[in-house]
């Protein structure tokens, strides 16, 4: 039975959390992403001392020092302890605002405004901090319309480390930043950036890439090929297809030749949809997609366009057997949105002007198979990209249905993936990438953490994890392991960890569809795909729609190395940017989780599983980005080691040093250690998660969040 808690606040904001049956309020409130005071979280220090105004609770074990018996008979709680038995109403002593993490707002100046072709801008700003913003190529800003009250949505166009910032803006008449670029703008405009946005950013990988963009969807590509280029991944294999749907749309071509020079990997197509192109292709984005670009499986893909290029191209993929291992997309949708009308409060050119979603849709999406045939388009894919932009492009919300034909559905879970012939093999045989070698310099604090080589390449049939649990001898390899029993959980240490065993296949995670909606509006389904054989996490806020598609978790470590781009993301945008009170947060969640923890064995895996998943999203959180924070928690993978582990014995005992270091190189703020420390937890992390999955050996796992 769950209990609602009404949280108030010393401001008069009152917050509502859920809180399930052996859940304690703080607990409750962290997942909900309300910071009330904590310390110790263990009754001793009295920090969260409150007072509770109604409702019925177990006050928990605490000591005198925190609560007194008088408090307590006055009404007071501590809600590191408490645990409700009726609805609640607590009031905690801080104000809203403390107790939230928001996206940061960031002033800035207009230092250039350039009409690249008749239908697109480019707007360059300076901020009166770069410092204080870091992003992640692919994600985008809320930008405020100077005169108005209204804000737009707009990728950057720039990599996250150069000084000025750039958007590539379609130009949609009547739109209120359409209008402003057009009329009004002038060098020295002040405006305002709140971000960064989204979940949709290039991920750390040495995979090829695939790199599709519709109209000015170019916009995060241009920043993922400009952070390549600073990256030095001069080699790594690039494709890029580009559509617009007019000559007169078509920007920045020279700047993708200029590209070419400095990513000698990189080759790019353009093509247009008007039969009249001047260009040499006329046609759409999934025309130019061949086998080659896929690299039998091996390429990354993303996507920035409209939702019907989005579901063309997921179409073309599975109608042509081509296979992805990991597929990144992002679709601005007209949410909310009317008619072109400069002044109306749902800005037509939301997401009109991002990614021209009328333009785009009709240019660079190829008509489903129930459309009009490519040449004969349908009304709405026909329409100019100034008629009515978004009213032509109804905004899929994450839960609308899927489109039909035989594409991967949108969120709606029901909906079948029967053309998929993904090759579980061919997933699973995609290399991880390698854990980077130690930073120089970087000496761990807990002795023998390192002691095995720590820059051994892994594989999935060999991970390269430093310790090697007690009793656990290296499998020989095509040995299969030996039939797990219900006994012989005891001796979980015997299972050989970090791969899969050779012939030894988990029976079907079965993931049921799961929907949240955060405090911000912004909505998360994770959806299981083909029985299992790949899983679709989106986050959905107004107007933007991201998502990524993997392999499940039963046919290859994919799932694992998403979770870990995922953090690795997170460390880019914190790193450096926690204050004493976030570190102290961060070294006393970790302590929390390791109190669970005895060598390599569970304590309590209940406890651990809660205080370990906090620990982990605390990043997450420290973004102020709720689309990052629960892309990572709807992601298979992190549901289901929240679903699993409660079961476990055996730990990888690397796990409770390497949470230690890990705050520790943010303490230190000391970028490389934590990459590297990640990695390697993830390693560690992999080996405990397949331990806890052979011990479920035999059962079927029902997961939900
Ligand atoms: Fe220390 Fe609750 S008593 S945080």
């Amino acid at each position: 039975m769950s209990y609602q808690v009404a949280l108030g606040f010393e401001d008069g904001v009152t917050r509502f959390v859920t809180c399930g049956p052996t859940e304690t309020v703080a607990d409750a409130s962290y997942k909900a992403r309300i910071n009330i005071p904590l310390d110790c979280r263990d009754g001793a220090c009295g920090t969260c001392k409150s007072l509770c105004e109604s409702g019925e609770y177990d006050g928990g074990d605490y000591i005198d020092d925190a609560l007194t018996d008088a408090e307590a008979e006055a009404g007071y709680c501590l809600p590191c302890q408490m645990v409700p038995q009726s609805d609640l109403v607590v009031q905690i002593p801080t104000t809203s605002d403390v107790a939230k993490t928001a996206a940061a707002a960031h002033p800035a100046t207009v230092t250039a405004v350039d009409r690249l072709a008749e239908g697109a801008f480019a707007l360059t700003v300076e901020l009166d901090d770069r410092g204080a913003l870091a992003f992640l190529p692919g994600q985008y800003v809320n930008v405020s319309v100077p005169g108005t009250d209204q804000t737009r949505s707009y990728s950057f166009s720039t990599g996250p480390d150069e000084k000025h910032l750039s958007f590539l803006i379609k130009y949609a008449p009547g739109g209120a930043m359409s209008e402003y670029l057009a009329q009004r703008c002038a060098v020295g405009d002040r405006l305002e950036l709140t971000g960064p946005m989204g979940s949709f950013f290039l991920r750390e990988s040495e995979r090829p890439l695939l790199l599709l963009a519709g109209g000015t969807g170019l916009a995060p590509v241009l920043s993922i090929l400009e952070s390549l280029a600073v990256a030095g991944a001069a080699e790594r294999p690039v494709h890029l297809v580009y559509g617009t749907s007019r000559d007169t749309d078509v920007v920045y071509t020279e700047l993708l030749d200029d590209y070419t020079t400095r990513l000698p990997g990189l080759t790019w197509d353009l093509v247009v949809s008007d039969p009249e192109t001047r260009h040499p292709n006329s046609g759409y984005v999934t025309g130019l997609i061949g086998p080659e670009h896929l690299h039998d499986g091996a390429a990354d893909i993303y996507l920035c366009g409209p939702p019907p290029m989005v579901e063309a191209v997921r179409t073309h993929l599975d109608e042509e057997g081509l296979e992805v291992t990991h597929f990144y997309y992002e679709k601005f949708t007209p949410a909310a949105v009317a008619a072109p009308d400069t002044d109306s409060a749902a800005a037509p050119d939301a997401a009109a002007v991002e990614t021209p979603v009328a333009e785009a849709a009709a240019v660079t999406a190829e008509p489903a198979p129930t459309q009009a045939a490519p040449e004969e388009p349908a009304p709405t894919e026909t329409a100019p990209a100034d008629a009515a932009p978004v009213e032509s492009s109804p905004a899929p919300a994450a839960t609308a249905p899927a489109p039909a034909g035989p594409a991967v559905p949108e969120p709606a879970a029901t909906a079948p993936d029967p053309d998929d012939e993904r090759d579980a093999a061919t997933a699973a045989a995609t290399p991880p990438a390698a854990i980077a070698a130690r930073p120089v310099g970087f000496e761990p604090r807990t002795p023998g953490l390192f002691d095995a080589p720590a820059a051994t390449p892994h594989t999935t049939s060999a991970p390269a994890i430093a310790a090697r649990p007690v009793g656990l001898e290296p499998r020989v390899p095509g040995q299969v392991p030996p039939t797990r029993t219900e006994d012989s959980r005891t001796d979980d240490h015997t299972v050989a960890i970090g791969a899969r065993p050779v012939g030894y296949t988990p029976r079907p995670v079965t993931l049921r569809p799961v929907t949240s909606t955060s405090a911000d509006g912004t909505t998360s389904t994770s959806v299981s795909l083909s029985g299992g054989e790949r899983t679709e996490t989106i986050t959905s806020t107004t107007g933007v729609v991201s998502g990524e598609v993997h392999p499940g978790i039963g046919q290859s470590d994919a799932q694992f190395d998403a979770r870990m781009a995922l953090e690795l993301g997170a460390v880019e945008l914190t790193m450096g940017r926690l204050d004493g009170a976030r570190l102290a947060e961060f070294r006393m969640l970790a302590e929390s989780a390791n109190r669970f923890i005895d060598g390599d064995r569970f304590v309590d895996p209940e406890r651990f599983t809660a205080t370990n998943a906090q620990f982990h999203e605390f990043l997450f959180r420290c973004t102020g980005n709720d689309a990052l924070l629960q892309a990572y928690r709807m992601l298979e993978v992190t549901r289901v080691m929240n679903s699993v582990l409660p079961d476990a014995r055996w730990v990888s005992e690397e796990i409770v040093p390497e949470h230690l270091e890990i705050v520790a190189a943010f303490e230190n703020a000391d970028r490389d250690a934590a990459r590297y420390l990640i990695r390697r937890h993830t390693e560690h992390a992999k080996a405990t998660m397949r331990a806890a999955l052979a011990a479920r050996a035999g059962e079927t796992m029902e997961v939900a969040s």
